[in-house]
């Protein structure tokens, strides 16, 4: 084997042990394993007390075309800190339709430290069932998300 083909090999190897799924070896990319963001976004299952899951509140069952309100709150059962220090810098909605169509960014919003609490409310319109996914960014603990179905009838 030669020693390029190794160190292939040996990447593939340490990217599936760190549960990495998707490898681009590509000569394009030097054959470097790459890494995938979904690999550092941090899920609810992952909270030991509930204060970074953006928590969704929203309707299960909404009529197509028709605006509903989607609020997003970070820290609702435990608040989370807001200081210049160690605060929610931002919250970020998409949603993907079912069927495999790619997701598609729905809204953004800049929080600034100590002034604005970590919640945000939206007026959404779906055509179709959807999946909303919530991102927050917390300056000290990473990217989490969450996420909620909405039927659409
Ligand atoms: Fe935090």
């Amino acid at each position: 084997m030669k020693r390029r083909e190794a160190f292939i090999s040996s990447a593939a190897f340490i990217g599936l042990a760190a549960g990495i799924t998707a490898l681009d070896c590509s000569k394009e990319n030097g054959g470097v394993a790459m890494a995938k963001f979904g690999d550092v976004l941090i899920s609810p299952e992952n909270e030991g007390r509930e204060k970074h899951v953006p928590h969704i509140e929203t309707a299960s069952k909404v009529a197509a075309g028709e605006s509903f309100e989607v609020k997003i709150i970070v820290g609702k059962e435990v608040p989370h800190p807001n200081t210049i220090e160690h605060h929610i810098k931002w919250i970020q909605l998409f949603a993907k339709e079912d069927g495999g169509r790619p997701a598609v960014h729905v809204a953004t919003f800049d929080l600034g430290p100590s002034y604005v609490s970590p919640t945000i409310t939206v007026p959404v319109k779906l055509n179709n069932t959807s999946t909303l996914f919530a991102l927050e960014f917390c300056n000290m603990h990473g990217v989490w998300e969450n996420s909620v179905k909405v039927e659409v009838e």
